[in-house]
């Protein structure tokens, strides 16, 4: 079988499945993902994404498989959990503000700094792709709420109600004594994000989420803000966040990563200095979760969070594998 036909023919076998000795010996050490050598020159075209997002990873390596750009990856890449009726955390079928309206951020970033993002916006489907249109077409990087859906309609999106009648009666049961409190690793994924390096070795980055279930109406996390929720720098790598996004802000998280990684540090390391910094100004806190995952230019990745619990998907020649990511917090 051809290497590409045996990559594709993976792409729905869960990691653990996977029986051909190269890809097994990917798994037994799913922190090493070296480049297999040491030159910044290696292009090592790869996608990652927080959690066990398979089908928007293996998206992802079919665009950068075709010789797509990494940017066109990552926004195909999230765009199919943003899809995912049956995804209740992000896009369409996103659980909704304490109002009942589901309102969803995203935020992408090109190779040359460029990025757009959108906030707080209702009814489409797609904020990632609206994100993009913010990006090429608008002289902003951020449009918020009525603007950002107004420019997106102007776009040619199409109005969608993403309340789905399963949300809508999750929402309406919780109404009844509405209790707020973050989940820790609510049903094994939250957030989207995902980083992508194509074959000409540059790297974008997407992010999406319809936010914590149940916030306040116009709660913003860390999603769409650049620095926060995603960075790239083209010359060291990529970053981007999942969980309580409050707590990914105030340390401007990814922006941190990427720094990190700047100054020498792994993805893997980057990752967990992100999370212990987070945890240095939460002391008394263990009641949130929080995962990072990085990327560098050499292709090397990592992952770290602060519950056991959280998963990183990674695609690219050395197979399709859900990292499982070690944690600050031992359970
Ligand atoms: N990380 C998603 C959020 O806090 O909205």
């Amino acid at each position: 079988m051809k290497r590409r036909n045996f990559l594709k023919n993976s792409t729905l076998t869960t990691a653990g499945m996977i029986s051909v000795p190269f890809l097994a010996s990917c798994q037994e050490n799913p922190k090493q993902k070296t480049a297999g050598t040491d030159s910044n020159k290696t292009i090592k075209p790869i996608a990652i994404c927080t959690w066990n997002f398979m089908n928007a990873t293996a998206k992802a390596w079919e665009v950068l498989e075709k010789g797509g750009s990494s940017l066109d990856a990552v926004e195909q890449g999230v765009m199919v959990e943003e899809a995912d009726l049956n995804n209740e955390t992000v896009g369409n079928g996103g659980r909704p503000d304490r109002d009942g309206r589901v309102t969803l951020d995203a935020c992408i970033m090109d190779k040359d700094a460029n990025c757009g993002a959108v906030l707080c916006m209702e009814n489409i489907a797609h904020p990632i792709s609206v994100a993009r249109k913010v990006m090429e077409e608008t002289p902003h990087v951020m449009l918020v709420g009525k603007g950002a859906e107004q420019f997106a309609y102007e776009q040619g999106f199409k109005k969608t109600n993403l309340l789905t009648e399963k949300a809508k009666k999750e929402w309406l049961e919780w109404k009844k004594d509405s209790q707020y409190e973050t989940i820790i690793n609510i049903e094994n994924h939250d957030t989207i994000g995902m980083l992508a390096i194509d074959k000409d070795g540059d790297i974008a980055g997407a992010c999406t989420t319809s936010g914590m279930a149940y916030k306040m109406a116009g709660r913003v996390g860390d999603s769409p803000i650049i620095g926060a929720g995603l960075f790239v720098d083209n010359e060291v790598g990529g970053a981007t966040a999942t969980g309580v996004g409050e707590e990914v802000v105030r340390t401007v998280g990814s922006f941190l990563i990427v720094e990190l990684m700047r100054q020498g540090k792994s993805p893997q390391e980057a990752c967990e200095e992100g999370v212990k910094r987070i945890m240095k100004k939460n002391k008394d806190r263990e009641d949130f979760q929080i995962g990072f995952i990085a990327i560098n230019k050499k292709g090397e990745t990592g992952g770290y969070c602060i519950h056991p619990g959280f998963t990183y998907r990674t695609y690219s020649e050395e197979g399709h594998i859900n990292n499982p990511a070690e944690s600050f917090l031992k359970g």
